[in-house]
C-alpha cells in the first residue's frame, strides 16, 4: 500500500470501562491506518468494540472510559493526548461522525435550518484563529528556507525574500476582501432569483400568503446584488424596477397599506387595483430577468486583481471580464507570481534536502542503537538516554514544509515515551503483582492445609506483557525508520513545481479560512446547497421544519449534511443504515458513496452486517471481542477470508438473492470483563485447536494487504479448507459483482 496517503492511524488502542461488576475490556489493542479517499469498513457482531473505537477517535467516550493506552494520529497530532480545545477543532470540523439513530444527533425542538447554520457559525469562528497561526508560521518558514536556498547570507536578497512574502500576505488578504464582497452579492442574487420565482409562481396560482414581507425580502436581496461584477451595466434598470415596486407597495407605510396591496394581487377584484397588481408582477419579472442574466456572468480573477489593486498605480483597465482576467493574470505572473513560485520551489527543495540529510543521520543512529531496545532486559539509563537522542534527531529530520505530514515522525516523541514508561512501569507493577499473588496463594493453601474451604479465591495474575511492550518500542522506531528510508530512496524524485503550486494553494486556503467570516445569510445559503447535495427535495420548505416532520431516511440525510457542513476530511458512519428500511438503506449508502467520491473523503463505515459493505468498502477490518482479527482489501476479505470468524460472518450474512440467512453464528460473544485467554473466538469455533484456548494468535501476514490473527495460518497448523457452503457463496458473489 505504498504511495497511499495515510489520513489517520490508530495504534495499539486499548480502552476499558469501569463498571460495578469489574473492568470491561472493550478495545484490546487495535491497529489500523485509514487512507485518503478510501472506505474502510469495520465489521463485527454487536459488542465487539466498533463504536468504542470510533468514539475514541471522535473524543466522545463515556465518562467511565479508561484510555489505557495507544494513539490516534491525525495530521501529525495524537488525538488521545490533545486537550478539549484542540479536540473541538478537529471533531466535527475535520472528522465528522454520523450515528445509527439520526434523532440522537438532532435537537428535536430546533428547526432543521437553524441546526445546520448554528454548527457552521460556531465552526467558522473556531477555525479562524488557528488558520491565521498556520498561515503565519508556514509563510515564515518558507521565507527562512528561501533565504537558505537563494540568499546565501546576502542581505539584499534576504530583504527581497522578506518583501516577497510580505507582499504575498498583503495582496492575498486584498484578494479575499474583494472575493468576499463579490460572494455576498452573488449569494444575494441567487437567493433573489429563487424568491422571485417563488413569488411569481404564487401570484400565478393566486396563492400569495404574505406579499408585503415577501416583496420586502426580494427587494432587499435585489439591492444586495448590486456589485460591479455581479450586476453591472443593468444596475440602473434594476434600481428603477426596485423603486417602482416600492412606490406601489409603499413598503414603509403602515400594515394596512401593505395588506391592501396584498389583496390586489390575491383577488383580482377591482380594475384599478388589478392594474397595480400586474405592474408589480411586471417589475418582478424584470428583476428576475436581470438577476438571472447576471448569474451567468464570468467571475473576475480576484487573486490577480488583489495584486493589481495593491501594487499597481494605475486604475483597472476598462475591459470585459474575460479580457481583464487575461490581463491581470499576466500582470501578476510577470511582476510577482512566476518569481514567487520559483523562490518557493527553491525553498521547498532546500527544506527537503536538509530533511533528507537529517533523515539519513537519524537512520544511521537508529541502526547503531537499535540493539539497545532489542535485548532481553532493557537497561533503563541507556534506554532513556538513547530515546532522548532519537527524539531529537527524528524531530529535526521532519521536513516542516511538507504539507503531507509523516504522522509517525510527528508523534514519535509521545509514542516512544509512552511505550517506554509502559515497559518500566510494567516491570515494577508485575513485581508487586507477583508478590500479591504469591502471598494470597500461600494464605489460601494454608487454609486448605488446615482442612478449611476458604470462601474466597485468589484473583489471577494481572501482568503487563513485557515482551509485547518491548516489541511496541521497537515497532515505533522501525516504523519511523522505514518511512525515512523510503523517503531517502526517493531522493529528489518529486515534482517540485507541483509542490510549489500546492504550497501556494495551501497558503491561500489558510488565508481564506481566516478571512471567511460566516454570516447568517451565507450559512443559510450554504445549508440550502448542502440539503440539495444530500438529496432533500424542496430544501427551502424543509429548512423551516422540525426533525419530527422528516422520515428516518430524510433525517439521516440531514445529519449527513450537517456532518459535511464543516468540510471534513474523514467521515465516520456508525451503522448509519441499521435503523432504516432496506430500500432507504441502499439510498443512504449510495449517498455516502457519492459524497465520498465528490469530496475525496476518507470514510470509516461501521456495520454488523458484512453484506452492507460488499459493494462500497475498499478495505474491511473484522472485529471480534475488542480486537481486529482480520483486515484486508474487500477482495481479500470477501474472496479469500482467512479467519474462522470471518467465515462465520460470511455464512451468516443474508443471501444476495434470497435475502435469507444461511446459518447464524453459534454461541454468543464472550463477556469482556473476563475475556478468554487465547483466541477469543475459540469457544464458538469448530476448527479451534488446543492452542486457540491457550494463547492469543499474532497477526499473520497473508499478503501485503491482507492480515489475519488465527493460528490456522501458522505453518505447523493443519490445513483447513474454507467450508464449502462459504466457497459456494463467494463464487456466487464473484459472479454477481463481476469478479475481481
Ligand atoms: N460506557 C460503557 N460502560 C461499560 N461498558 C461499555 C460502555 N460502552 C461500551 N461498553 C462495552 O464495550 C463493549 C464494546 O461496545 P461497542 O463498541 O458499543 O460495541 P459495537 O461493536 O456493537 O459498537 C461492549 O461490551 C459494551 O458493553
Ligand atoms: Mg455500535
Amino acid at each position: 500500500m505504498e504511495n497511499k496517503e495515510v489520513k489517520l492511524s490508530v495504534k495499539n488502542l486499548v480502552i476499558s470501562f469501569r463498571t460495578a461488576n469489574g473492568k470491561v475490556q472493550a478495545v484490546r489493542n487495535i491497529n489500523f491506518d485509514l487512507y485518503k479517499g478510501e472506505t474502510l469498513a469495520i465489521v463485527g457482531e454487536s459488542g465487539s468494540g466498533k463504536s468504542v473505537t470510533t468514539r475514541a477517535i471522535m473524543g466522545i467516550l463515556a465518562a467511565n472510559a479508561i484510555k489505557e493506552g495507544g494513539e490516534i494520529v491525525y495530521d501529525g497530532q495524537d488525538l488521545m493526548k490533545i486537550g478539549e480545545d484542540g479536540f473541538h477543532k478537529i471533531r466535527g470540523d475535520k472528522i465528522a461522525m454520523i450515528f445509527q439513530d439520526p434523532l440522537s444527533s438532532l435537537n428535536p425542538i430546533m428547526r432543521i435550518g437553524k441546526q445546520m447554520t448554528e454548527a457552521m457559525l460556531i465552526n467558522g469562528k473556531l477555525s479562524q484563529k488557528e488558520a491565521r497561526k498556520d498561515f503565519n508560521s508556514t509563510l515564515k518558514l518558507l521565507n527562512v528556507n528561501m533565504d537558505a536556498a537563494i540568499a546565501g547570507g546576502d542581505k539584499q536578497i534576504a530583504e527581497q525574500n522578506a518583501r516577497k512574502c510580505r507582499d504575498f500576505d498583503k495582496f492575498e488578504y486584498k484578494h479575499l476582501e474583494l472575493e468576499g464582497a463579490y460572494d455576498r452579492a452573488k449569494n444575494n442574487a441567487s437567493e433573489c432569483l429563487y424568491e422571485t420565482d417563488n413569488l411569481l409562481f404564487e401570484i400565478e396560482k393566486n396563492a400569495v400568503t404574505d406579499l408585503p414581507s415577501e416583496v420586502k425580502e426580494i427587494l432587499k436581496l435585489a439591492e444586495g446584488s448590486v456589485h460591479k461584477y455581479v450586476i453591472n451595466s443593468r444596475a440602473g434598470e434594476l434600481m428603477a424596477a426596485i423603486e417602482k415596486i416600492k412606490q406601489y407597495v409603499k413598503l414603509s407605510l403602515p400594515e394596512a397599506a401593505l395588506d391592501f396591496a396584498c389583496r390586489i394581487v390575491g383577488k383580482k377584484s377591482r380594475k384599478v387595483m388589478e392594474m397595480k397588481g400586474s405592474d408589480i408582477r411586471d417589475q418582478l419579472t424584470a428583476i428576475r430577468e436581470i438577476i438571472a442574466e447576471a448569474l451567468e456572468y464570468p467571475m473576475p480573477n480576484f487573486f490577480a486583481m488583489g495584486y493589481y489593486l495593491t501594487f499597481s498605480e494605475e486604475p483597472l483597465p476598462d475591459l470585459s471580464v474575460e479580457e481583464l482576467n487575461v490581463f491581470l493574470r499576466k500582470y501578476l505572473d510577470d511582476n510577482f507570481m512566476l518569481d514567487f513560485i520559483a523562490s518557493t520551489k527553491s525553498a521547498l527543495i532546500k527544506s527537503h534536502e536538509e530533511g533528507l540529510a537529517n533523515k539519513q543521520t537519524a537512520v544511521d543512529y537508529i541502526n547503531e542503537v537499535m540493539h539497545i531496545f532489542e535485548g532481553d532486559m532493557l537497561k533503563r539509563s541507556e534506554v532513556y538516554k538513547t530515546s532522548r537522542k532519537l527524539i531529537q534527531l527524528i524531530t529535526k529530520a521532519i521536513d516542516r514544509l511538507e504539507i503531507h505530514k509523516d504522522n509517525y515522525a510527528y508523534t514519535f516523541a509521545s509514542s516512544i515515551k509512552a511505550a517506554i514508561s509502559l515497559y518500566y512501569n510494567g516491570i515494577r507493577r508485575n513485581r508487586i503483582e507477583e508478590k500479591r499473588f504469591a502471598k494470597q496463594t500461600a494464605a489460601y493453601e494454608r487454609k486448605v492445609a488446615k482442612g478449611k474451604t476458604p470462601d474466597w479465591k485468589v484473583a489471577g495474575k494481572n501482568l503487563v506483557d513485557l515482551d509485547n511492550a518491548k516489541a511496541d518500542i521497537c515497532a515505533i522506531i522501525s516504523k519511523v525508520k522505514e518511512n525515512f528510508v523510503n523517503e531517502i530512496a526517493k531522493g529528489d524524485a518529486h515534482d517540485f513545481d507541483a509542490k510549489a503550486v500546492e504550497m501556494i494553494d495551501y497558503l491561500k486556503a489558510k488565508a481564506s479560512d481566516v478571512a471567511y467570516k460566516v454570516t447568517r445569510r451565507m450559512a443559510k445559503a450554504r445549508a440550502l446547497k448542502l440539503m440539495e447535495e444530500v438529496g432533500i427535495p424542496e430544501p427551502k420548505r424543509r429548512y423551516k421544519q422540525y426533525p419530527f416532520e422528516f422520515s428516518g431516511g430524510m433525517r439521516q440525510r440531514i445529519v449527513i449534511a450537517i456532518a459535511l457542513s464543516a468540510n471534513p476530511d474523514i467521515l465516520i458512519c456508525d451503522e448509519p443504515t441499521t435503523a432504516l428500511d432496506v430500500t432507504i438503506q441502499s439510498q443512504i449508502l449510495e449517498l455516502i458513496n457519492k459524497v465520498k467520491k465528490e469530496r475525496q473523503l476518507s470514510v470509516i463505515f461501521i456495520t454488523h452486517d458484512l453484506g452492507v459493505v460488499a459493494n462500497m468498502a475498499d478495505r474491511v477490518a473484522v472485529m471480534y471481542a475488542g480486537k481486529i482479527v482480520e483486515i484486508g482489501t474487500a477482495e481479500d476479505v470477501f474472496y479469500t477470508p482467512a479467519h474462522p470468524y470471518t467465515w462465520a460472518l460470511l455464512s451468516s450474512m443474508p443471501d444476495l438473492d434470497t435475502k435469507e440467512k444461511l446459518e447464524a453464528i453459534p454461541g454468543t460473544p464472550p463477556n469482556m470483563i473476563y475475556p478468554p485467554k487465547g483466541d477469543a473466538f475459540a469457544e464458538r469455533n469448530k476448527y479451534a485447536m488446543e492452542i486457540d484456548f491457550e494463547e492469543q494468535p499474532p497477526m499473520f501476514k497473508i499478503s501485503d494487504t491482507h492480515y489475519a490473527a488465527t493460528w490456522l495460518l501458522h505453518p505447523d497448523a493443519p490445513k483447513i479448507e474454507i467450508p464449502k457452503i462459504i466457497t459456494d457463496r463467494i463464487e456466487r458473489m464473484k459472479n454477481k459483482m463481476g469478479g475481481v
